[in-house]
């Protein structure tokens, strides 16, 4: 069986000389013809398109070392990006054969097992950030993981940012956290994840990890493209939490609709290796892109996937109440809609902003709009007056 990618190409060559570098230069070939060459061994790379500015091209699948996200890569995203005569080129998908899928062991908990945990099952999770993102210590963080819990959410995340800086220890802070997070659980009886950033290096992630799900956590939290799939991958088999998936650095890879690496099959790998919940891009906020990508990745998510559990797609990003609904529509009721600024922005506080959330995401679910909510529910109502629909990004 092949693995079979697909590239949108502009190049100063045809597109059949532009499929045929591709594929040669990521499997037996190079620029000229040497005395020691494989042709013909079975380990070329064959294009099987190639037609206006699009091509594919099927790898043959012992080209790949099983499991090795690294390798995986350097083969269907590596030199060809550089390639002199090939001016823009982007993977929009791979598509992995199933015996090679089914060798990855994917997320060891997905959708229904977070859902289970949490005691939530028939609408959206909702979710925050912590912000602002670095600055606070470990109690001030842990009081607004309180005050946010308090407002009824289902999961609290750190930032990409921060890791175990000075300012605010990892240990403290998860211990900190979690024992306001016990207590919210007395007061009201919800369980509330807290994602703790354990990215770290490849020597140390684990260990970290290790570390912080003795001192009581119920979610970590990694950054896959700066730490790396295989980061991920190690998290997945060795630590029995669920892992939320940040995917911080994508920009620079996935932004341009020309070149470098479609979100498609990064939440592709992000599954394989075995991620609970993935940032894949709001409908509407402050990072808002193609909805068509969010679509394709919010289906490669959750599809049935060769026996694979299935992944939360997380809208993000300038999130507040009046967009929750559009992000909903997108994603329907299996997502994760957080909001950073949208809940500690709030007039009232982070836990009148998280009560916002949560109702924005009631109304969405009853299928009443936000503005019938809110008059019967005074934190949505706050909200929308204080932001109104559009409101100005001010940073
Ligand atoms: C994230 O990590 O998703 C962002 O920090 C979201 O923050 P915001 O809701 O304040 O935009
Ligand atoms: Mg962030």
């Amino acid at each position: 069986m092949d693995v079979i990618a697909n590239y949108y190409v502009e190049s100063e060559w045809q597109i059949e000389k532009a499929a045929r570098s591709i594929a040669a230069e990521q499997s037996t070939g190079t620029w000229t013809s040497v005395s020691t060459s494989q042709k013909g061994s079975g380990l070329d790379a064959r294009v099987i398109k190639a037609e206006g500015n699009f091509c594919e091209i099927a790898f043959p699948e012992e080209l790949f070392e099983p499991l090795n996200f690294p390798q995986y890569l350097s083969v269907i995203a590596g030199n060809l990006f550089g390639l002199g005569a090939i001016e823009n080129v982007r993977l929009l998908d791979v598509e992995f054969p199933g015996k090679l899928v089914k060798m990855h062991k994917g997320p060891r908990f997905g959708i229904e097992d977070a859902r289970k945990i949490l005691g939530v099952h028939d609408r959206p999770l909702v979710g925050t950030i912590i912000k602002p993102k670095v600055g606070l210590s470990p109690k001030r963080t842990a009081e607004v993981a309180f005050d946010a819990a308090m407002g009824g959410l289902d999961l609290i995340k750190d930032d990409e940012t921060l890791a175990n800086q000075k300012f605010c220890p990892i240990e403290e802070r998860i211990e900190l956290v979690m024992e306001k997070l016990y207590r919210v659980e007395e007061a009201t009886g919800k369980k509330v994840f807290y994602a703790v950033n354990v990215t770290t290096g490849a020597r140390d992630i684990v260990e970290r990890a290790e570390k912080v799900a003795e001192l009581g956590a119920n979610m970590v939290m990694v950054d896959v493209l700066t730490a790396g799939f295989d980061a991920l991958a190690a998290l997945a088999q060795e630590i029995k939490l669920p892992i939320h998936v940040h995917r911080t650095m994508h920009g620079a890879i996935t932004r341009n609709r020309k070149h470098g690496i479609a979100m498609l099959p990064l939440a592709r790998l992000v599954r394989m290796a075995g991620g609970t919940n993935l940032h894949t891009g709001s409908y509407k906020g402050k990072m808002d892109r193609a909805k068509e990508e969010n679509d394709a990745c919010r289906d490669a998510l959750r599809q049935d996937w060769h026996g694979l559990k299935k992944v939360f797609p997380v809208a993000s990003g300038g999130i507040f109440p009046a967009n929750v609904a559009e992000n909903l529509e997108g994603y329907g009721k299996d997502c994760i809609v957080q909001a950073g600024g949208g809940v500690h922005g709030h007039p009232g506080g982070s836990t009148d902003g998280a009560a916002a959330m949560v109702q924005a995401v009631e109304a969405w679910v009853e299928g009443m709009s936000i503005d019938d909510y809110a008059n019967e529910h005074r934190e949505l109502k706050e909200a929308i007056e204080y932001w109104g629909r559009n409101p100005q990004i001010e940073y």
